[in-house]
């Protein structure tokens, strides 16, 4: 199989303009997503069916040639499998049993994992085949500290006190919590891979609500361990890491016996990003998803301004966090449009 532009950028190739892929590219902005969604009412449930992961994970890809697909699931597949109570409720979001003590802890095991995710494990077997084979294929996780936030949260929060409550004042027991995901995760990762997921990406979607000096030990290390732990399974599967909201603690992530990319938000400065983060590792990113939904000439100009900074090295064009339902569709269709045009200005 030839890898295409995406795994080739992630092994240090150059093109003349950059792979691109989005988050959430698969998600409600489509109306044939909607169309398919409509056909389930648990939003878990639809995950769990392959026919239909695999139908919305091809969708955008079929729409716009992205050099990517990510495989449709969600990253609270794993609390769920390890045996915590997960809903999403309409407009609301994610809903879970909040965990109250380590006791609770306890009682999650990862034992039922494969088995429990085995229909993601077929969408991505599924996917696989069906992709043309320069398109890679994700899979992807949530961070241990992003689901140890909704795992104790119980849902989304606004200041996360309980999970930085719990970290702060009972750190032995959040660390158990931690080791335990850690586990979880590397194994689910490591199934995607041998299911055919061409690389992974991990999103630490919270590590942003951390003080800085925490989030060595509750997002980077953790993450890091996963890497490790997964490339011991499989040596030379590309692991992308999302560390979103950390500011210049993104330094930090530099850290290539771990990640073969960093994906960074839109709060990061694409001139910064290029002089002290790209010369040590391949960027992802970072267009504001509501630039995205906005369109038009503010699309193409800040996209262009992007490219301008970060195109010139080791780069995947993608946005600083989700499409947004709002998204029109028309306006993907432009900017890959805009990144596939793209010339290099010599200036
Ligand atoms: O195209 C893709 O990106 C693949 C699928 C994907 C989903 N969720 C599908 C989804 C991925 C990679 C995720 C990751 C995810 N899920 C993250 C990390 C990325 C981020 O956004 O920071 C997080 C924090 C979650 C948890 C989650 N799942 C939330 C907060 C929500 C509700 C928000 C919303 O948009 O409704 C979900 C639900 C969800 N996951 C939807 C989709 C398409 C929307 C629900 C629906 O269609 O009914």
């Amino acid at each position: 199989m030839t890898a295409g532009k995406f795994l080739q950028t992630l092994a240090g190739m150059r093109f003349a303009t950059p792979p691109i892929w989005l988050m959430r590219q698969a998600g409600r902005y489509l109306p044939e997503y909607r169309a398919v969604r409509a056909t389930t009412r648990s939003f878990l449930e639809f995950c769990y069916t392959p026919e239909k992961a695999v139908e919305v994970t091809l969708q955008p890809v079929r729409r716009y040639m992205l050099d990517a697909g990510i495989i449709f699931s969600d990253i609270l597949v794993v609390p769920d499998a390890l045996g915590q109570k997960v809903w999403f409720e309409e407009g609301e979001g994610p809903k879970l049993e909040a965990l109250t003590d380590p006791v609770q802890f306890g009682q999650l095991s990862r034992a039922r994992l494969p088995d429990h995710l085995a229909p993601v494990y077929a969408a991505i077997r599924e996917t696989r085949r069906v992709l043309p084979p320069e398109v890679a294929l994700l899979g992807f996780a949530g961070a241990p500290f992003t689901l140890a936030c909704y795992m104790i949260e119980g849902g989304s929060s606004r200041d996360f006190a309980r999970v930085k409550g719990w970290a702060y004042r009972h750190p032995d027991s959040f660390g158990l919590l931690i080791d335990l995901l850690v586990e979880a995760i590397v194994d689910h990762l490591a199934y995607q891979v041998e299911a055919g997921a061409d690389a992974v990406q991990l999103f630490d979607s919270w590590a942003g609500v951390l003080p800085e000096e925490q989030l060595f030990g509750w997002s980077l290390e953790p993450m890091v361990r996963i890497a490790h732990g997964l490339r011991a399974r499989h040596p030379k599967v590309p692991i992308i890491a999302f560390p979103r909201g950390v500011g210049p603690a993104a330094l930090m992530y530099r850290r290539t016996d771990a990640f073969s990319a960093l994906s960074i938000d839109t709060a990061i400065g694409a001139h910064w990003a290029a002089r002290e983060l790209q010369p040590s590792i391949c960027i992802q990113g970072n267009l504001d998803p509501i630039m995205l939904a906005t369109g038009g000439p503010a699309l193409k100009r800040e996209a262009t301004r992007i490219l301008d900074k970060l195109g010139h090295g080791s780069f995947i064009f993608n946005l600083g966090h989700g499409v947004v339902p709002q998204t029109p569709p028309e306006h993907v269709a432009e900017l890959v449009e805009t990144v596939r045009t793209w010339t290099p200005s010599t200036s």
